[in-house]
């Protein structure tokens, strides 16, 4: 008997209602891959890119981590990045963050819980460049909404400055970058207003966002 038979059985429920709305699904998806989007986002079970933005298998293409970071040497995010760009030839990197994301909160209160401080430290260096600004806010829950989004806008920093990224745009590619993030509580997407198709165009949106972000 397999095990976890409920979700195979699952899996045989959804092939057989693709099959019956589109007899050539799976044929057409299996000789192609061609998304827009490459999505960067938190491996929280709550947010599945997919599903959220309503896109079928074949249209997103998708990197999690934990509050999704991106991290200058994660050479695992990083390839995610080079093939969709280089080879799947995306049109645009979305950053995604969520409120009420754990990973962040965890940061921000600084308990330890062992191997996975070392991925919160990346979220620590967000709290400490923007120290002042968060100080300001008193309230538990406003101060972990702001580094969720101060979270984000940093991340696509890092995404900017990334060779697949810098190389990208140095040879003149339409590659556009977005930050957004989530809401759990409504299902809702929200554009944190820094998207972005060159080096100079990205410097002034990531300032611009700050901005706002810190208003
Ligand atoms: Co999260």
């Amino acid at each position: 008997m397999k095990t976890l038979s409920e979700l195979f059985e699952r899996n045989r429920c959804w092939s057989m209602r693709q099959l019956q709305e589109d007899p050539e699904y799976f044929l057409r998806l299996a000789k192609l891959q061609a998304p827009k989007y490459l999505w960067v986002g938190c491996s929280d079970s709550r947010v599945p890119a997919n599903q959220i933005t309503g896109l079928n298998p074949g249209e997103v293409f998708v990197h999690r981590n934990i509050a999704n970071v991106i991290v200058h040497t994660d050479l695992n995010c990083l390839s995610v990045v080079h093939y969709a760009i280089q080879v799947l030839r995306v049109e645009h990197v979305i950053v995604c963050g969520h409120y009420g994301c754990g990973g962040v909160r965890a940061a921000l209160d600084g308990q330890p819980n062992g191997l996975i401080d070392n991925w919160l430290r990346h979220i620590e260096d967000v709290l400490e460049r923007h120290a002042d600004f968060l100080e300001s806010i008193a309230d538990h829950e406003s101060k972990w909404a702001k580094l969720c989004e101060l979270n984000v806008i940093e991340q696509v920093r890092n995404l900017a400055r990334s060779t697949p990224v810098r190389d990208a745009w140095q040879s003149g590619r339409e590659l556009m970058l977005h930050g957004w993030i989530y809401g759990l509580k409504d299902g809702r997407l929200a554009d944190l207003d820094m998207s972005a198709c060159c080096r100079e165009e990205f410097d002034a949106a990531y300032r611009k966002a700050l901005d706002n972000a810190k208003s």
